[in-house]
């Protein structure tokens, strides 16, 4: 029998989103290809990770002092070069750059900046587990000229677009322009990514929590105590959950968006702010999750209220469900106020 011929290509949805909404502009579209492209480049290459030799240590730390993979600078590099000669974009921000990253010389500065996290995950590469790509589209403030650091400090409310790629046992691109969250499905032999998830939404209590509790003696009592209600210890409230952890955020995320669930990095006494950058990892994944339905906090602020003031700042982080995140500041909220 012959496969069916009723497929959405990530193209023809974009397109159709576009009629629907006149408002949006053709630019924001080829800024998504330009991303699926990256991605599938980049697929490509985690694909053949174990065959060529690439898998180690690249030898240089990356500006949050972590030890940087080969695949993190091939993702890097290959996001960058799919956006910064299209004229749409006025600068780039990217985990893996210190600075501002500026459009070369000669290519018109466009009105979109841009930030990623290229290879989110990169310590599962040398053990065959799933990794990610994410990022977010903001309108520059600028009017003119190169883009600033104006440009990519802002916060998550005013992002136009943001998603992730899941690189897993397929690689799919979620991404959500403010109305729904859509998913595609990268089909490898016609290299496409085909919508598999339209309209996707959390539900608003999950089965599952996400926490890395190797660090549970070094959290807050509150923090400690949220975690102490999803195994259960507080019936009233809460319904014990199951315990799933990939060290992945998108990877994480990612299930507990389809499964349901809520997943955490918190602050504690070693890193105050957690370990999770706002720019590159939290704003991106909370404008998602709000989009279908949940909610991101630190705990206590809604997380795309946040106003970054520094390219890589982080923040701690409570993301999913809207009543398992809500249940998490309750409980901090309680313990601040008793302590
Ligand atoms: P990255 O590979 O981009 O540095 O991100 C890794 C992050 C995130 O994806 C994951 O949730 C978290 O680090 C895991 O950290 P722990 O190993 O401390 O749990
Ligand atoms: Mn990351
Ligand atoms: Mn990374």
């Amino acid at each position: 029998m012959l496969p069916h011929t009723q497929f959405t290509t990530l193209e023809r949805f974009i397109l159709n989103q576009e009629r629907i909404h006149p408002e949006a502009t053709g630019e924001l579209t080829n800024l998504l290809y330009d991303i699926a492209l990256a991605a599938k480049v980049i697929a490509a290459q985690i694909r053949r990770a174990g065959l060529v030799n690439i898998l180690g240590a690249a030898g240089a730390m990356n500006v949050q002092d972590e030890e940087q993979q080969k695949l993190d600078v091939f993702a890097n590099e290959t996001m960058k070069d799919a956006l910064n000669h299209t004229g749409r974009v006025c600068a780039m921000g990217s985990e893996e750059d210190e600075q501002l990253i500026p459009i070369p010389e000669g290519v018109p500065a466009g009105k979109y900046a841009i930030l990623f996290d290229p290879l989110d995950g990169s310590s599962n590469i040398d053990v065959n587990a799933s990794v990610g790509t994410i990022f977010s589209i903001y309108k520059r403030v600028t009017t003119s000229g190169p883009g600033q650091l104006s440009d990519v400090l802002q916060p998550g409310t005013a992002i136009v677009a943001a998603g992730y790629i899941l690189y897993g046992s397929s690689v799919m691109m979620v991404y959500s322009a403010g109305k729904g969250v859509h998913g595609f499905t990268l089909d490898p032999t016609i290299g496409e990514f085909l919508l598999s998830h339209e309209n996707l939404s959390t539900p608003r209590t999950g089965k599952y929590y996400s926490v890395n509790e190797s660090n549970f003696g070094r959290w807050s009592k509150g923090v400690q105590l949220a975690v102490r209600g999803f195994h259960g210890d507080d019936p009233d409230r809460m319904k014990g959950k199951n315990s799933r952890y990939v060290g992945a955020l998108v990877a994480d995320f990612h299930r507990n968006l389809i499964a349901g669930g809520v997943f955490m990095y918190p602050g504690d006494i070693k890193n105050p702010k957690g370990k999770l950058r706002l720019l590159y990892e939290c704003a991106p994944m909370a404008f998602i999750a709000e989009a279908a339905g949940g909610a991101a906090t630190d705990g206590r602020r809604r997380i795309l209220d946040i106003v970054p003031t520094a390219l890589h700042e982080r923040t701690a982080l409570v993301i999913g469900g809207a009543d398992d995140v809500g249940y998490v500041s309750m409980v901090i909220a309680e313990s601040e106020d008793g302590a």
